[in-house]
């Protein structure tokens, strides 16, 4: 074989490989390799230097300059969250809602996603579940959790007897992350504004956060689900507080099923709150 097909043949495993590890879309024209050591700072060696001859000024390190480039991206994602704020405090139902974040250009995500996943079920519902961001499925559909995590969503709603008609489902972040990935603390925080618009708006008597960003979001990024899950809470809305409880993501239960039996607990919880708040449900 020549030395050009070998390069082809491993140019390929690897691409197989990063497709298998969730690259889905390539997001410049030109290839960066990652895995190259930054370039050494140029110095200039003191002995020649004339004393009286003007200091080159001292080279950014180049560490400094990647912590600089992402501290950039966090400030224009606080600068989305203004204008997410600004945007979704004048929208007065879900339609109005749903245009303002078609129209918002804030987060660098919808420029990878095919399309804005704005919600499903039942917008008049008692129940409203908030779940992380769309996957590869629900970017393609349009609807959220109508993928494999979503089937196993259905299973969850059913066994205490809710299902779409009896739950308004949506997510923390509306457009897909490349590559599936769990959005980031400042893209969550862009969308909130949103997210706390579109629950005034639902006004549901009850919450359900499937997931550490859902938890994340409406109550403090430093909790962890694996401690909070099952500990219900009360989300400050502007009408009142509506009790929330935080459970395991499906996604996460179907890479550790052992957690199941937890998450049964939980759902317990939520369907004996449902009783208590004598909210009717499919099957009661
Ligand atoms: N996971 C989520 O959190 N939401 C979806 O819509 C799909 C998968």
């Amino acid at each position: 074989m020549t030395d050009t097909a070998h390069q082809f043949q491993a140019d390929l495993a690897a691409l197989a490989f990063l497709v298998d590890a969730g690259l889905d879309i390539a997001i410049g024209s030109e290839p960066t390799d990652r895995l190259k050591p930054p370039p050494e700072p140029e110095r200039t060696p003191r002995a020649t230097a004339a004393p009286s001859e003007p200091q080159p000024r001292p080279q950014m390190p180049p560490t400094r300059q990647v912590i600089r480039q992402e501290s950039d991206e966090v400030v224009s994602e606080r600068q989305a969250a203004i204008t997410a704020q600004q945007l979704a405090a004048q929208c007065s139902d879900l339609t109005a809602l749903r245009q303002a974040l078609e129209g918002f250009q804030g987060l660098a995500i919808r420029e990878t996603a095919t399309q804005l996943v704005f919600a499903d079920g039942n917008p008049d519902a008692d129940v409203m579940l908030i779940g992380e961001a769309p996957g590869r499925d629900e970017d393609r559909i349009g609807r959220p959790f109508v993928g494999e995590s979503g089937k196993l969503l259905d299973r969850m709603l059913a066994a205490i007897g809710l299902d779409r008609q009896s739950v308004y489902i949506t997510n923390t972040v509306l457009w897909r992350p490349p590559g599936n990935r769990k959005p980031t603390p400042s893209e969550v925080t862009a969308m909130l504004p949103f997210l706390v618009r579109h629950i005034e708006l639902v006004a549901p008597k009850l919450l359900l956060l499937t997931g550490g960003s859902a938890l994340g979001a409406l109550f403090d990024f430093e909790a962890r689900i694996t401690r909070e899950r099952g500990r219900w809470r009360d989300y400050p809305a502007q009408a009142g507080p509506i009790p929330a409880l935080p459970m395991f993501h499906p996604a996460y239960l179907l890479r550790q099923p052992a957690l199941k039996r937890q998450a049964w607990a939980d759902l317990l919880s939520f369907r004996q709150k449902l009783d208590e708040l004598g909210i009717a449900t499919r099957k009661g």
